[in-house]
């Protein structure tokens, strides 16, 4: 099998370029990876793995042989004619996707006919077609290129890598979306085969509807909390609606990480640069906004003024499974919190090392029963394993005040109940 895999290169060694790389290495495919960060290949060249996703440092492991690593570009031309790009494409500070990193990538690739730029990275649509030009003026109209966008969620990338609902493949109708469907034609995953600006939008929306969805949710637990109804039934007697389905409603502290935050965002102002105001998508991201905001006056109904108050944070990381501080709640919740002069500590299994980069003034506590200790309010943002199963019994000796809030609806309110302190979730009644 490894002799007939084709060879890939992979240009961006983050999370979807790691996982992407790994998992076709695993396939069979020879795999090329470069980066323009010499720290971050010497790490990986070392077999560490800069990110944390379960099983991928063992899957790099697995398949070294068939890894390379490398700061430039050459090895990765050389060996391969298909070149995944899988860089960053962050928010400029208009909200727009910065695209810098992507043209980089297009100005280095090889003058070339055989060759394919396979795109990963999320971007605008429209943005195939721009990248197209810009070749043809610079004499390299000949290279091919492809939209593959990625689907994978942080925290379960591997399983999602090798077990896709779905792959899209955007081409111009030429041989190179073929070949890029032969990669992956030994997952067995349904493949939709399109042109490459509906490629790129599906990206765009599936993740906008993923967000509508949640965001939704959150609205109807906000309303639950004024009617007394319980949004967990609700939402449950809600997604046994075939056409609705039980996935992406659960309320919480609204959503977070590097791709929803930035591409409702996106394709907000992609419309918007060609005239159309999408309303739908101003909504989604006010509603997480106020979200995350929320949990402060729940705080203060519960507390009175927080100055002074020490309320103990547990879970950073914008979900459980992943190191990934981007947009995460626990950020504005902290720097909210800090605002109405109360005194925080927060505890996360594995991001605090992320979080110290970005709060570097925080209080961080070494576990969670640290984190609780002394506390007048413990709110839970991250619903980490650990966490669930803590001994409330003990978190209430801990503590100085009983308020327990579950910003996401993780905890049996029983049980922490019946620990004597005071259970709030998010829309349970
Ligand atoms: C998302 C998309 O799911 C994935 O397809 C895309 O490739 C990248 O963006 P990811 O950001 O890794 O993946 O995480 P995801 O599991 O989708 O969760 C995103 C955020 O939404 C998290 O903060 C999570 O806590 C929140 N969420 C998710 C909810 O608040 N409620 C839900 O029902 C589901």
């Amino acid at each position: 099998m490894t002799q007939s895999r084709e060879p890939i290169g992979v240009i961006g060694t983050g999370y979807v370029g790691l996982v992407t790389a790994a998992g076709f290495a695993a396939l069979g495919s020879e795999v090329f990876c470069v980066d323009v960060d010499e720290a971050k290949i010497a790490q990986l060249q070392r077999g560490e793995v800069p990110i944390y996703e379960p099983g991928l440092a063992e899957l790099i492991a697995s398949n070294g042989e068939r890894l390379h690593f490398a700061t430039t570009l050459d090895d990765a031309v050389a060996h391969s004619r298909l070149l995944f790009v899988s860089v960053g494409t962050p928010p400029t500070y208009s909200g727009d996707a910065d695209l810098s990193a992507v043209h980089d990538v297009v100005d280095a690739m090889p003058r070339s006919g055989d060759h394919v730029l396979v795109m990963k990275s999320t971007v605008p649509c429209g943005t195939g077609r721009s990248i197209k030009r810009v070749l043809a003026e610079q004499g390299n109209g000949a290279l091919a290129y492809v939209s593959c966008p990625e689907f994978l969620k942080e925290g379960s990338a591997i399983e999602d890598f090798m077990r896709p609902d779905r792959v899209v493949i955007g081409d111009d109708g030429d041989p190179a979306g073929d070949a890029v469907a032969a990669l992956y034609e030994p997952l067995e995953a349904p493949v939709l085969r399109t042109d490459v600006a509906s490629a790129e939008m599906i990206k765009l929306a599936a993740n906008a509807f993923l967000a509508t969805k949640i965001s939704f949710i959150n609205e109807i637990a906000n309303v639950c909390e004024e009617t007394g109804a319980n949004v967990l039934d609700v939402a449950e007697g809600v997604g046994l609606d075939a056409r609705i389905g039980p996935k992406f409603l659960q309320a919480g502290v609204g959503y977070g990480g590097s791709c929803f935050t930035k591409d409702v965002s996106a394709l907000k102002l992609l419309a918007a640069n060609s005239g159309y105001h999408f309303q739908l998508l101003g909504a989604v991201i006010e509603v997480n906004e106020l979200q995350k905001r929320r949990v402060v006056a729940k705080l203060q109904r519960e507390l009175g003024a927080l100055a002074g108050k020490r309320i103990a944070v547990l879970g950073l990381a914008f979900k459980p499974n992943t190191d990934d501080m981007r947009g995460a709640s626990s950020l504005v919740l902290a720097a909210r919190l800090e605002a109405e002069g109360a005194l925080v500590r927060a505890y996360d299994p594995v991001a605090t090392d992320e979080a110290r980069k970005i709060m570097p003034e925080l209080d961080y506590a070494t576990s969670a029963l640290d984190v609780v200790t002394e506390a007048d309010a413990v709110v839970l943002i991250t619903e980490w394993p650990e966490f669930l199963s803590l001994s409330w019994q003990a978190v209430a000796e801990a503590m100085h005040g009983t308020l327990v809030i579950d910003g996401r609806n993780a905890l049996d309110p029983e049980v922490v109940r019946a620990a004597g302190l005071t259970y709030q979730g998010i829309g349970r009644g």
